[in-house]
């Protein structure tokens, strides 16, 4: 969530998406943990994103974060550093615990209410699993338990037909489970939002999504440093990253992200 001095301009590349949306080439997350620790720091760092020129920003309930992002919008929208919300591409995540049939719809209001947003760009299914029904944060393994795909999925179509989103997409979704959700979809997924830099190129994964029509969004493309998720390894082992970083006059983490 950080942005170091060193900044590079944000390119303004957008791709295009199954049923006709655009996405921009680059976000910026908001995952900052412990979730809602820091919802000013998030707010801030926002808003000073916006000035640097990101358009696409990623959020999920889990993260906490869908308030202070929409009062960061709010703030660029007062001072004229966007002149309106159809200027940004927000994208959220649909919880674990909200992975059931009856509370998607219900899910995507509250998002809406937090982000103070008549529409996100893209809703996505946060993880292939659900909690079981009443199960909070932080739960045991034990109140993991299957997703069913159909009757959940059915309803991200009907979040999209009531026009709460623009387009829906799964995240950390394997092949296999792409398959299963794509067999009774009558709206395919957008985007799978996945983990994806050089030590974890999920190479099958590309060529399934790519066969697919897919988009894939990547996730911890510095290697998550610094949080419970990630580690180190990709910021100060790549030697090649690093080679190639200091014969740019570059840090490595703008080499490559910005490659
Ligand atoms: N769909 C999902 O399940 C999922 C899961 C994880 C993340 N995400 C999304 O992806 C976003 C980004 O992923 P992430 O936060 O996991 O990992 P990441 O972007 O790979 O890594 C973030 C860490 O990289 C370091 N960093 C950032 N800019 C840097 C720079 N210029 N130079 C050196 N180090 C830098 C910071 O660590 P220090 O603060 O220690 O310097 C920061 O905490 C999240 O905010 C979230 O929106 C989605």
């Amino acid at each position: 969530m950080e942005i170091s001095e060193q900044t590079v301009k944000i390119p303004e590349a957008s791709l295009g998406l199954a049923g006709g949306k655009t996405i921009p080439l680059i976000g910026f997350g908001t995952a900052d943990f412990p979730f809602g620790d820091r919802p000013e720091a998030i707010k801030e760092a926002v808003l000073h994103a916006i000035e640097l020129g990101y358009n696409h920003f990623d959020t999920a309930a889990v993260y906490q974060s869908e308030q202070p992002l929409g009062e960061a919008i709010n703030e660029a929208l007062h001072r004229g550093l966007i002149q309106s919300r159809d200027q940004l591409f927000i994208t959220s995540k649909l919880s674990t615990a909200d992975a059931h049939h009856h509370l998607v719809v219900p899910a995507l209001q509250t998002t809406l209410r937090n982000l103070g947003m008549e529409y996100v760009d893209l809703y996505l299914i946060h993880f292939p699993v659900s909690l079981k029904e009443g199960a909070k944060y932080p739960f045991g393994k034990d109140e993991i338990v299957g997703m069913d795909f159909k009757s959940v999925w059915e309803k991200m179509e009907e979040c999209q037909k009531l026009g709460l989103t623009k387009s829906i997409g799964v995240s950390n979704f394997t092949c296999k489970k792409l398959d299963k959700l794509l067999s009774s979809a009558t709206i395919p997924p957008a985007v799978n939002q996945v983990e994806m830099n050089p030590l974890w190129q999920q190479k099958k994964l590309k060529e399934f999504c790519e066969e697919k029509g897919i988009h894939i969004t990547a996730y911890s493309p510095l290697g998550a440093k610094g949080t419970p998720w990630g580690n180190q390894r990709l910021m100060e082992s790549e030697q090649r990253l690093q080679k190639i970083a200091s014969t740019r006059g570059k840090t490595v983490a703008q080499v490559h992200v910005f490659p």
